[in-house]
């Protein structure tokens, strides 16, 4: 069995592969989707969605990095793959999911599966432009509006020379609404004979197990799961249930905040901890209690004093 963590775009970074991965059980990462226009991009675009480019494309616990691609213009995806594959990634993934306005109106993610051919024809260029020892994989949802192309998107996945296909089992029109369609995995891992990775509501051991039984697929991809729980992977692997630990958790929020608040964009280090805190919020009281008192505050002193008391609260506790 083979698990990899989630691309999650505004969320899971650097820092966070840093982190998640530490905890053991993930086979591969994927970056966070480098969007492609028209024109070839500069290495350091590479190097700022994936800083692991410059120490081998590991995490520093020497979990491979896989950099994702999204686009609709092949010509110009295979321009950016070869960048890419200068660089040394060892594996470039095509985004076929993702549901956002903004990149859909750009003919971009998920709207592609509305077409099997484009999907063909951006994964045949990347794939052609590119060595053939670097694997060219794919993720995609079940359809656009509904799953009536999705046998036919797979074929032209693997038909276009992908090594690999991972299906988030929903369509864009589903969102991230549960459930995760699993049975439709298994109906495309019937159809192709390349590797299928399921991924989709995978929140604890007994889904992964759930999930791989009626997917029939070896390997799965964790998203949300693994911001809630990063022990997932290797309590999987590993058939353990386990604790959550919500004061290591704190503790790495804090030093996540620590070390990003000086980083990108002003926002950038309230914005990723609100997003791990409001996930969290989902499954911890705590988590939610805190996540309440920081989401509208923008300073980010102010926000690092509320953490840094919630964190003392509960070594105190312990
Ligand atoms: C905040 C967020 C950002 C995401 N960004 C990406 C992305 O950049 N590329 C991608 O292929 N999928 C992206 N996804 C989809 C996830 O990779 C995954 O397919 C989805 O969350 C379902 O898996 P899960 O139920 O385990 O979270 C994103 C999902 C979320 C919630």
């Amino acid at each position: 069995m083979k698990i990899s963590l989630a691309p999650m775009e505004g969320l899971i970074d650097v820092h966070l592969r840093d982190f998640i991965t530490a905890y053991g059980g993930y086979d591969h990462c994927v970056t966070e989707f480098l969007r492609v226009v028209d024109l070839p991009l500069p290495d350091r675009v590479f190097y700022r969605i994936c800083p692991e480019a410059a120490t081998g494309w590991k995490t520093p616990y020497g979990t491979p990095v896989h950099l994702q691609l999204l686009g609709s213009n092949p010509t110009s995806m295979a321009i950016n793959a070869a960048t890419a594959a200068r660089l040394g990634a060892p594996v470039i993934d095509l985004n076929f999911g993702c549901p956002a306005k903004t990149v859909n109106k750009n003919e971009g993610g998920a709207i592609l599966l509305r077409n099997p051919e484009r999907v063909y024809n951006i994964i045949y260029a990347v794939r052609s432009a590119v060595p053939d020892h670097i694997p060219v994989t794919a993720k995609m949802r079940l359809g656009y509006e509904d799953k009536s192309l999705a046998i036919e998107n797979a074929q032209a996945v693997q038909a276009a020379g992908a090594a690999r296909l991972t299906v988030h089992a929903r369509t864009k029109v589903e969102g991230y609404k549960p459930p995760a369609h699993w049975e439709w995995i298994a109906k495309i891992r019937e159809a192709i004979t390349i590797p299928v990775t399921a991924n989709g509501e995978i929140w604890s051991l007994e889904d992964a197990i759930r999930c791989r039984e009626i997917s029939g697929c070896d390997d799965i991809m964790i998203g949300r799961g693994a911001i809630v729980r990063p022990e997932l992977a290797r309590m999987t692997k590993n058939m353990l249930t386990e604790d959550f630990d919500w004061t290591h958790m704190l503790r790495n929020i804090v030093i996540l905040f620590e070390r990003t608040r000086d980083e990108g964009k002003s926002n950038y280090a309230p914005d990723r901890v609100k997003q791990w805190l409001g996930m969290l919020s989902k499954h911890h009281s705590v988590a939610q209690t805190c996540f309440d008192e920081i989401k509208r505050i923008k300073d980010k002193e102010e926000i690092l004093t509320i953490l840094l008391r919630y964190l003392a609260q509960q070594e105190g506790a312990q």
